[in-house]
């Protein structure tokens, strides 16, 4: 007989929140072979379009309509919802100790969802290591990772979930939630923003062609060499080579066209300067040469206090 954890997957599911997740992670489950039986959000008719997607029997915009024979509820509402949703939830009589509650966040851990604990619920983080937009597709739980953290129970019952969904778990301590969750914003977010800065300055070069199309190629083959080795073992470019006159043309560059990018540029060609050092391709002479370039140019941080650069 499996236990009350491990069954969690297997008996019908509620999902809170029909938004990017909420329908990404519904149809999912659904394709994977688990039921679910009920679609709770704010709006009746986000609820009601999720339900018919998935075959669903309960829709409501009221989380108190959640049925008493589901056992494992997903709570993918904003994070700023997640507290007033389990205070609603933990206010209806339900047969909470046989049941387990989840929310999709990165940033939250399970104490948020301490008003369920309270009532006997077993309680867990369980956050997809992935992007969701509105309309993405369910095969995207594919091989990815999630992070779970909670109580005993709760984190059995989501590596469970996160294997029923084609997924691998990894757990994580409600310290370590924080950081994991800032890594994961760095790499997604921040790559974004990067590509936005990338954009900004090709169109301060004249270049009409899009950010995109220039450096898609170039972006696809420094992604397959990290797959294949190491961040220190991939590095390339002036500040891998030490070449401090191409670095000091790029500042003098930006200095004149974005002078608000300054500090980025210095800031991620510090990181190089030690991902080099590390791989052994910069010797921490010429590293601490090439700091010394950097370092001059950064305005002093009062300076820097209100700098956002150009609205556009
Ligand atoms: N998007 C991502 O890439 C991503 C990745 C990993 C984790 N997450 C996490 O997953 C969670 C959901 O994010 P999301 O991107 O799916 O957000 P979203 O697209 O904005 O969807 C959230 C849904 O929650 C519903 N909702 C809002 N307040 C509610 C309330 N008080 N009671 C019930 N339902 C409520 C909304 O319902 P209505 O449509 O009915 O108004 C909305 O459809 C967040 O914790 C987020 O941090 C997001």
């Amino acid at each position: 007989m499996p236990d009350e954890a491990e069954s969690a997957h297997t008996s019908p599911v509620a999902i809170v929140g029909a938004g990017a997740v909420g329908t990404a992670l519904a149809r999912r489950l659904v394709m994977q072979g688990h039921p679910v039986q009920a679609v709770l959000s704010r709006n009746a008719s986000s609820a009601q379009a999720l339900a018919d997607r998935v075959g669903a029997s309960v829709s409501s915009d009221d989380v108190a309509a959640l049925p008493s024979d589901v056992h494992l509820v997903l709570l993918c509402v904003p994070d700023d919802a997640i507290a007033s949703v389990a205070e609603r939830l933990a206010g209806k009589e339900h047969p909470w100790p046989q049941t387990i509650v989840g929310h999709t966040s990165g940033a939250h851990t399970a104490e948020i969802l301490s008003p369920l604990a309270d009532r006997g619920a077993a309680t867990l983080s369980f956050h997809p290591l992935q992007t969701f937009a509105p309309e993405t597709p369910p095969e995207v739980f594919e091989d990815i990772f999630v992070g779970i953290e909670g109580d005993a129970k709760g984190v059995a019952a989501g590596k469970a979930l996160a294997k029923a969904l084609g997924a691998r778990p990894v757990e994580l301590t409600p310290q370590s939630k924080a950081l994991y969750h800032c890594a994961a914003a760095l790499a997604s977010n921040g790559l974004v923003a990067l590509m936005a800065v990338v954009e900004e300055i090709f169109a301060e070069a004249d270049v009409e062609e899009s950010a995109a199309e220039l450096v898609g190629p170039l972006v696809r083959q420094t992604w397959n060499n990290l797959e294949a080795s190491s961040p220190e073992g991939v590095l390339t470019g002036p500040v891998a080579r030490g070449d401090r006159a191409t670095v000091e043309a790029h500042l003098d560059a930006l200095t004149d066209t974005a002078p608000h990018l300054v500090p980025l540029y210095a800031a991620l060609s510090t990181e190089m300067a030690r991902t080099s050092v590390r791989g052994g391709q910069l010797d921490s002479a010429s590293a601490e040469k090439l700091l010394r370039v950097l370092r001059k140019r950064l305005p002093s941080s009062s300076d820097n206090a209100d700098s956002t650069g150009p609205s556009h």
